[in-house]
């Protein structure tokens, strides 16, 4: 595993298993992190007395962490569940040593604790890690997720992670309003979303323009037509375990 400074100046890890890095190092780890995930899921996601995220896998937990940030910068009061599949347990217990962008300063306790146990909660947090495979852990959860930050290596490397059969399994656990984010905009991921059942969406404007938003429900957001996507291209088809 290699350091990698990205271009917003906070660090990521390459990953020679995958051959990939954790983040975009064009657009930054952290600001990939807040642009494509954070702040559209938070800004699309009604407000509820509790909030469940399904953070797709924990990596370094820029997406877990960056959540708690958003929330307290915010003053965002719900109760916030975060569950976070990983099969790399050597990963998780090194990042109490990860370099952490400044805005992580806060969190240093809760790395702490999640590095150890894979576990905390104060009165507003609940954050498990799930130490396996997220295709033999996922089915054994009951949560339904208002949020989901779909963000697993590159289909071509993770293709587990992305095919139809996998989102079929996210859609069994999102909530009727649930907020799933990807950076993804490959049409096979698309396709695979769109036929487990979710409808789809262009990320808000004031987010990135690439990636996808997608629901069970309405969002006022611009639609992705995807029957005509298949006028368009009869070959398309979703990627399949
Ligand atoms: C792109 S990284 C996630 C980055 C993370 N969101 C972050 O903020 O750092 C993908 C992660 O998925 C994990 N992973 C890949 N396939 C998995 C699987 N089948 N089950 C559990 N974890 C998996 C990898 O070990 C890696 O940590």
């Amino acid at each position: 595993m290699n350091l990698v400074s990205t271009n917003d100046g906070t660090n990521t890890l390459y990953s020679v298993q995958f051959d990939e890095c954790y983040h975009s190092t064009n657009d930054g780890a952290l600001s990939e992190t807040l642009q494509k995930h954070i702040i559209p899921a938070f800004t699309l996601v009604k407000p509820k007395e509790k909030i469940t995220i399904l953070d797709i896998c924990y990596g370094l937990g820029y997406n877990t962490l960056a959540t708690l940030y958003y929330c307290k910068l915010h003053k965002i009061d719900s109760k916030i569940e975060i569950i976070s599949p990983e099969f790399d347990e050597e990963l998780v217990r090194s990042l109490i040593d990860f370099e952490y962008p400044s805005e992580f300063d806060s969190l240093k306790e809760i790395i702490k604790e999640l590095s150890e146990k894979f576990f905390y909660e104060d009165w507003q947090f609940k954050i498990t890690i799930i130490i396996g495979d997220a295709r033999e852990q996922l089915p054994k959860l009951s949560t339904k997720f208002d949020i989901i930050y779909q963000d697993a290596f590159s289909p071509k490397k993770n293709p587990a992670l992305w095919s139809l059969e996998y989102f079929k399994l996210l859609y069994k656990l999102s909530s009727d309003e649930v907020i799933m984010t990807t950076y993804s905009s490959a049409t096979p991921v698309r396709m695979g979303i769109w036929e487990a059942g979710f409808m789809l969406y262009n990320p808000p404007k004031s987010s990135v323009r690439s990636g996808t938003i997608a629901s069970k429900s309405n969002l006022k957001l611009e639609t992705i037509d995807m029957e005509l996507k298949l006028t368009r291209n009869p070959n398309a088809k979703s990627l399949r375990d």
